[in-house]
């Protein structure tokens, strides 16, 4: 899961679309590569209490599943230190595979393995690039940035030149979408107009349910099961589990 720009529900996304493929039978791995710890805390996990986290993984190479914490999901915790990676990491060699090298070992257990990312195109999120088959971009359409998906499509290029020839967006997946607004209209109209069926045919709408949910340590599925933010990221689920079929 990534976008460069912060704030558009990344980590929202990362919980909720997990949690729903989990409903459907599917073994889910999570994997928190922010410093910020937001997926980490959104699955009711303290990031100060942590005795081992990524940081460790990634520099210490401390085996990942010694950081897996069974929650809804399995989650690969982070705390602040995380923020100590990109220089700790930044002259070691295969700086860029670190991830990868550290998922291998767990890669069979699970079906789908979902990275939450920082909102920067740095090394943790070249790691992350590096290490999956796909990328997820959520998108504000309130704050649509063009641009700024240019900037990612030609990181990915990169990637896949020099160290993942594999990796492509999956999915392009609108949120925070408000029905109510011509802009909103206008900012999904644009985004299939230049990205094409790329573009989730889902769309997360507005929801503080959405908001409220990580408070309780949990998916928004186990928080309010029948409301609009579960229907939206089970049918985004449906869509991804189509796509890989
Ligand atoms: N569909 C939605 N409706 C309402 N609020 C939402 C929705 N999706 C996410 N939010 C809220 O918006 C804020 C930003 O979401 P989130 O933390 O998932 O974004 P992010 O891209 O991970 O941010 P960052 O770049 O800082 O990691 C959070 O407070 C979240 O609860
Ligand atoms: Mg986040």
């Amino acid at each position: 899961m990534a976008n460069q720009k912060g704030g558009v529900a990344k980590t929202t996304s990362t919980v909720n679309l997990s949690a729903a493929l989990r409903e459907r039978g599917k073994r889910v791995l999570t994997i928190d590569l922010d410093p910020q710890s937001n997926l980490t805390m959104s699955f009711g996990i303290n990031p100060e209490t942590l005795e081992r986290s990524m940081f460790d993984v990634l520099v210490h190479r401390v085996p990942i599943a010694d950081v897996i914490h069974q929650r809804e999901v399995d989650v690969a915790a982070a705390s602040i230190d995380l923020a100590g990676a990109e220089l700790a990491l930044a002259s070691a060699i295969g700086r860029e595979r670190t991830l990868e090298k550290a998922i291998a070992a767990v890669r069979m257990d699970y079906d789908y393995i979902l990275i939450d990312t920082p909102p920067s195109l740095g090394l943790l999120t070249i790691n992350a690039f590096t290490a999956s088959n796909g990328v997820i971009v959520p998108v504000q359409c309130e704050y649509l940035s063009l641009r700024g998906l240019v900037q990612l499509e030609s990181t990915l290029q990169m990637i896949r030149e020099n160290l993942n020839g594999e990796v492509r967006i999956e999915g392009i997946l609108p949120t925070m979408v408000d029905k109510r607004t011509v802009h909103a209209r206008e900012a999904i109209d644009l985004l299939t107009e230049n990205f094409g069926d790329i573009v989730f045919k889902t769309r997360i709408r507005k929801s503080v349910k959405l908001a409220e949910a990580p408070v309780r340590g949990g998916s928004v599925l186990s928080y309010q099961p029948d409301g609009p933010g579960a229907m939206s990221y089970r049918a985004l689920a449906e869509e991804v589990l189509s796509r890989d079929e």
